[in-house]
């Protein structure tokens, strides 16, 4: 594959730096593109370009030369971000996905996958905590997260746009909530599974933890490494309808703070909070069509895929304020 070019948009963060590990050692040659460097450990792109992709001229220069595009860069992060500001989020990701399918097909680029989300399926399906698993036809009538779930979904229908009027090969990729080790778990735009293990690592046994919420509210998490291996093997298939990429295990937001706290060996009291973000009340994968299209569905179980991820953020916590990385960063021209 070393003969074959892929560019990672958002390989400064946590899917994306994970990405590039995977294709690189799938044997790929490996451009990354963020606004940003990786955070925790250095890239293992063969260049990495710091770019701001809502600018056109940007995009350009990331996707020159590439024939597989990973476009995952996007203002994002957990509930409590995407609900802040549905301007800045709305209009910074429809720049940067606009650009990047505009300038991938200009430079010729063979296959374009965008990273999308379960926040386009409708508010109104998911309003119990035992929820119904959503599948790919659900989408519409749309009634999608405010901002970022609605932009998600425009860009779905513009891939499949260009699809059906360029004949470019795009491929749509819902994720549900993703989780793992080097992921955000601090600052605000951590997730539940990255934030609970914070206030467990800090929390003393015995002592008090705040969950946002009733504690009651449902999701489905997925480990990033099922992540990538999904988003590697839909980028093979010829499917250029969106697919959802999630787990099926459903669990309570309280089940997922006892199985982190049975992680740490903690009993903690739950302090619940009702004023604090909690988004849907309930929401699942139906893996079928995923499975038909693949043979294949996201496989790690929470309780095990915690592990890992527990312990990483526990060490990140003990550690001193760290140096910024010696990245092999390079100025785009
Ligand atoms: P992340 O925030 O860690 O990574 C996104 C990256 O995009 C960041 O490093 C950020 O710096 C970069 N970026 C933002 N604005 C940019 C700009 N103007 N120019 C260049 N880069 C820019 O998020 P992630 O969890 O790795 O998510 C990756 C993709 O998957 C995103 O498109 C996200 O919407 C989607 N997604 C993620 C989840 C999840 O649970 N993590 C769920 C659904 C969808
Ligand atoms: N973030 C966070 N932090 N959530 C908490 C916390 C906490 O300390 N305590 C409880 N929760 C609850 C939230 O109230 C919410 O009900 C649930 O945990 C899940 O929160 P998030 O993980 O932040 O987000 P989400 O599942 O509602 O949406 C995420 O997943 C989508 C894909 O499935 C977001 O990351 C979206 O951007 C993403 O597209």
């Amino acid at each position: 594959m070393a003969d074959r070019r892929a560019l990672v948009t958002g390989a400064g963060g946590f899917i994306g730096h994970h990405l590039v590990r995977f294709l690189k050692d799938k044997g790929y040659w490996v451009r990354g593109v963020d606004i940003k460097e990786p955070e925790y450990e250095a890239s293992s792109a063969d260049e990495f370009y710091v770019l701001d992709l809502r600018v056109p001229e940007s995009c350009d220069v990331a996707v020159k030369d590439i024939q597989d595009i990973y476009h995952l860069a996007a203002d994002m992060g957990g509930i409590g971000y995407i609900t802040s500001s549905h301007a800045g989020i709305t209009l910074n990701n429809t720049k940067i996905n606009v650009h990047m399918i505009d300038a991938a097909r200009k430079f010729g680029a063979e296959r374009f996958l965008f990273s999308s989300s379960a926040c386009i399926y409708p508010q109104y399906l998911q309003r119990d905590a035992d929820v119904t698993p959503l599948k790919e036809d659900d989408a519409f009538p749309a009634d999608p997260e405010e901002g970022y779930g609605l932009e998600k979904l425009y860009m779905e229908k513009l891939c499949q746009y260009f699809t059906e009027d360029y004949g470019f090969e795009t491929r749509v990729v819902r994720f549900h909530n993703v989780y793992g080790p080097l992921g955000t778990y601090d600052g605000g735009r951590e997730k539940a599974p990255a934030a609970i293990c914070r206030k467990v690592a800090l929390s003393q046994d015995g002592g008090e933890i705040e969950i946002w919420g009733d504690g009651l509210q449902t999701r489905s998490f997925m480990h990033v490494d099922d992540c990538v291996e999904g988003i590697y093997r839909i980028m093979q298939s010829g499917y250029h309808l969106p697919l959802n990429l999630g787990t099926d295990e459903l669990i309570s937001v309280d089940g997922l703070v006892d199985l982190v706290s049975a992680i740490a060996g903690k009993r903690l009291i739950k302090r619940h909070d009702p004023s604090r973000p909690q988004g849907v009340r309930g929401r699942n994968s139906n893996n079928s069509r995923l499975r038909e299209v693949l043979g294949w569905e996201p496989r790690i179980m929470l309780a095990e895929g915690l592990v890992p991820t527990y312990h990483w953020i526990a060490k990140e916590l003990e550690a001193p304020a760290k140096a910024p990385l010696a990245a092999p960063a390079v100025a785009a021209e």
